[in-house]
């Protein structure tokens, strides 16, 4: 995560302390209307580990890449304010977007091959779109490269189609048009993986690991950001399907 200007920020747990003393004073709609589990919100993550077994059903739907809702309200319980605006590139199944409605945000999200009628048509190499201008928080879950080559869009212009120099390009050039959209003092949170592959493309650069964390980090800190956080989101929701095998 990573905040526009220069401004120092205190410390995860005191944000979480404060924020919750502000926001448990005045319960909002939602939380005087939702079901018990958004009452005691659950899903609230005190330390800088924000670990879900399921995706909670009722934001996004199944989808190569499709992260738990609970991970975007935590974002925008602790980062963003009612009605602020929120942008999504990588819009996927729209998880982004059921969560500001959720919470009472306004959303706009894009995908280069958009999975419902609320998600725009867009390829966000080309920097991003006008009315994106002055957002308050940009949402980005890129594909991490390869990952799930095949299973996003094969559309040109795609990151998990792209050769690893071409992606890391892409992924300055994202930080960069990120920083020149967010409003001053907003933030930009990137949810990202480092990659492992043995073979292939790999082995002709002589490595099988590509630090993506670390290469983003650099380019958040090139562009001009500031570190707010890092926050630990491992990918336990993922499910892995073996066939055992005859005795
Ligand atoms: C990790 S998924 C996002 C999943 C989403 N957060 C969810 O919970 O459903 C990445 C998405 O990026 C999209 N994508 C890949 N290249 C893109 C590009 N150049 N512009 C916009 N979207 C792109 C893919 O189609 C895919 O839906």
């Amino acid at each position: 995560m990573a905040m526009h200007d220069g401004r120092l920020t205190p410390s995860y747990r005191l944000v979480a302390k404060v924020v919750k003393k502000i926001r448990n004073e005045a319960p909002t709609e939602t939380d005087v209307s939702a079901e018990g589990d958004d009452r005691e919100k659950r899903w609230l993550k005190f330390t800088t580990l924000w670990s879900f077994g399921s995706c909670d059903p009722r934001f996004g739907f199944q989808y190569p890449g499709r992260i738990p809702g609970q991970v975007v309200l935590n974002t925008l319980y602790y980062f963003t304010h009612p009605n602020d605006l929120i942008v999504d590139p990588f819009g996927g199944s729209g998880t982004t977007l059921d969560a500001c409605r959720h919470l009472g945000r306004r959303c706009l999200a894009y995908d280069l091959e958009p999975a419902r009628e609320d998600i725009v048509s867009y390829d966000i190499s080309l920097g991003f779109p006008k009315e994106a201008q002055g957002c308050d928080l940009i949402f980005l879950d890129p594909p991490y490269w390869r990952q799930k080559r095949g299973r996003y869009t094969k559309k040109e212009g795609s990151f998990s189609e792209a050769n690893l120099v071409a992606f890391n390009r892409k992924m300055k050039k994202l930080i960069s048009d990120a920083y020149d959209t967010v409003r001053p003092g907003g933030i930009v949170t990137l949810l990202i993986q480092n990659t492992t592959e043995l073979g292939g493309e790999f082995t002709r650069l002589g490595k099988i690991y590509a630090d993506h964390v670390f290469d983003c980090y650099a380019y958040f800190i090139k562009t001009g950001f500031t570190p707010v956080q890092r926050i630990g989101v491992p990918l336990t929701w993922e499910q892995f399907a073996c066939r055992r095998s005859r005795l």
